[in-house]
């Protein structure tokens, strides 16, 4: 079978040149790395239920009309998307402290936060993606005015609908991070949600015990990193059980 050409490779994900015009394949592998690269790893299975939780988010934020750059899923480590120019500007959303959180402010890991707080940082793996403000990213002209505004308001929105979508499988959605890209249509330029939606982007804690269904097990050398990624799955009911078809609803948690 000819290859395919890689339009670009990530620490998490390759970009493929997609059948037509105007597509990429985005394949997500198993590899994981943390602290900007210092800390390297495989999680077995994790493209697979990347590609499939990624999916299925995409597809509710579809449902309620925020754009974004998922097209379908084609098989279990693939997903063709919509070419996007992507913003070099990440979005954390936070609705309770963890991470960079905790150390820049010194508030304690797990305080709920007084609002959702919106943060943006700048995509550079050689500055570790630092944290930036608007004035940065209008003066170096990353971002303008009017795509910040974009970003901060679907940004908003997807934490309101996934906030809703993991409590009623019992998980706090504790943060995330999310990219955006620029979706060129004729005259036309949108903002739309890029990259991914995952446990490798967000922080996510079982409602009960608080116990980390996300990257931080592997972060923190925490043992059963796949298996978190794979309860996630299972609580939204998209783990296939019976093959790639068994597909069920969410699993609503009492
Ligand atoms: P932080 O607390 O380390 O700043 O991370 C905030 C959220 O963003 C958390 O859900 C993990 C996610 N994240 C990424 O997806 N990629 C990154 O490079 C970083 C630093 C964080
Ligand atoms: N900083 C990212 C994370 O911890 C990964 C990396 O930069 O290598 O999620």
């Amino acid at each position: 079978m000819a290859r395919r050409r890689k339009v670009y490779e990530g620490k998490a994900k390759i970009l493929f040149e997609g059948p037509e015009p105007g597509t990429l394949v985005q394949y997500f592998k198993d590899d994981a790395t943390a602290f900007n690269n210092e800390k390297k790893g495989v999680i077995t299975g994790k493209g697979v239920l990347n590609n499939r939780i990624s999916e299925y988010i995409m597809l509710r934020l579809n449902e309620v009309g925020i754009p974004t750059h998922f097209v379908r899923r084609l098989n279990m480590r693939e997903q063709l998307i919509r070419e996007v120019e992507i913003i070099p500007v990440e979005l954390i959303v936070r609705n309770i402290a963890a991470g960079s959180m905790t150390k820049r402010l010194g508030i304690p890991e797990g305080t709920a936060l007084p609002r959702s707080i919106v943060e943006f940082c700048y995509k550079s793996d050689e500055l570790g993606d630092p944290l930036v403000t608007e004035e940065h990213i209008t003066a170096f002209g990353w971002a303008t005015p009017p795509e910040i505004d974009d970003m901060m308001a679907l940004g908003l929105r997807i934490n309101d609908v996934l906030f809703g979508l993991f409590a009623g499988v019992g998980i706090r959605l504790v943060d995330f991070k999310i990219e955006f890209g620029r979706l060129y249509n004729e005259e036309e330029v949108r903002t739309v949600l890029a990259d991914e939606i995952s446990p490798d982007s967000c922080r996510l804690w079982d409602s009960g015990s608080n116990e980390k269904l996300d990257k931080d097990r592997f972060r923190q050398d925490m043992s059963g990193v796949a298996e978190a990624y794979q309860e996630v799955a299972r609580r939204l009911g998209i783990l296939p059980e019976g093959g790639p078809r068994d597909m069920k609803g969410p699993a609503v948690m009492q």
